[in-house]
């Protein structure tokens, strides 16, 4: 994230920065919304302070105070048509955010069932936001930094300076650091995003060990290796099958143990191993869990390890190619 503060010296890369923020912060806050998971209350009380404390409380506040005036003095009166209208969606937008604030204060407060009204209403703001930023940096600003004379930049600066430290010193970089973490969050979250699903198909194909997923329910939701050399036989028959079905009727009771187990947080891996001919099979079962600790299924790993347990000595990158 390239969020370091940097030296800005125009009112100019100050606005246009925050800009080039709050696109980030709003797409990452799409991607977030759009995962099957609900947001986290933290990840919504965040949004709802950068949204409302810092687009409208604070940077909107600089172009209405420091950089509109201006422009209307200097423009001609068919552009300063265009301010009175970025005036106007200053309200508009004011209207959209209350109503996104209104929804997540209610979420953040335990009623997760105003999720779909959070959604919604951030879509209205997020959606509106990128039309009226695309006018001002695209139309507005480049305007304004051709009629602002020195003066009237230095000006600019200076009232955005002024407002800065009405709000407190360090307000800026604290906006600034909220935004880079909003963003690093949804990144960090599913760094899978934007990968097609046959390209992470295919990476789990490409892995030496066989793959099982079985949901919270029991059901066989997925397999690895469906075309290739399989360690264990899996058709796509059993996709959807209770788990305990898969299993010969003496290990029903050992399954149900494990994924009881799994559920309750009691065992976080259990592992098995055995001959098949000349080949040593090392069979894992562990529990998948979100990020906040809630069941989501069981995995299972099959992996032929007899290589693996011939090794000795070393064999490094740069050694020749065996
Ligand atoms: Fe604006
Ligand atoms: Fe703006």
């Amino acid at each position: 994230m390239d969020f370091v503060q940097p030296t800005l010296t125009t009112w100019f890369e100050i606005q246009t920065k925050d800009h080039d923020m709050t696109a980030r912060v709003l797409a990452a806050a799409a991607r977030a919304f759009a995962e099957p998971l609900p947001p986290t209350s933290g990840f919504v009380a965040d949004l709802r302070d950068y949204l409302v404390g810092f687009v409208q409380g604070w940077h909107h506040q600089k172009e209405e105070r420091a950089v509109f005036p201006r422009l209307a003095q200097r423009a001609a009166q068919a552009e300063g048509g265009l301010v009175a209208a970025m005036v106007t969606e200053h309200a508009q937008a004011r209207e959209l955010v209350s109503r996104f604030d209104a929804a997540a204060k209610a979420y953040i407060d335990g009623a997760r069932d105003r999720i779909g009204e959070l959604v919604e209403t951030f879509r209205a703001y997020a959606s509106f936001d990128e039309r009226h930023r695309r006018k001002e940096s695209d139309v507005l600003y480049p305007l304004a930094n051709r009629l602002f004379s020195p003066e009237d930049a230095e000006d600019v600066l200076e009232e955005i300076a002024e407002m800065e430290r009405d709000l407190g010193w360090g307000t800026r970089e604290r906006y600034w650091n909220l935004a880079a973490e909003i963003v690093s969050r949804v990144e960090l979250k599913d760094l899978s995003w934007g990968l097609k699903p046959e390209v992470l198909a295919a990476i789990l194909n490409t892995l030496p060990i066989q793959l099982t997923f079985v949901d919270q329910d029991d059901r066989v939701r997925y397999f690895s290796h469906e075309r290739g050399a399989q360690i264990v036989d899996r058709s796509r028959g059993v996709i959807g099958k209770e788990v305990q079905r898969c299993h010969p009727q003496k290990s029903f009771s050992l399954v149900e143990e494990i994924l009881g187990d799994f559920k309750a947080g009691r065992r976080e891996l259990v592992e098995f191993w055995f001959d098949m001919g000349p080949r040593k099979i090392h069979v894992r079962y562990w529990p998948v869990r979100d990020e906040g600790g809630k069941y989501l299924g069981c995995l299972e790993t099959v992996q032929d390890v007899t290589a693996i347990q011939k090794l000795t000595g070393q064999n490094r990158l740069l050694d020749p190619v065996g």
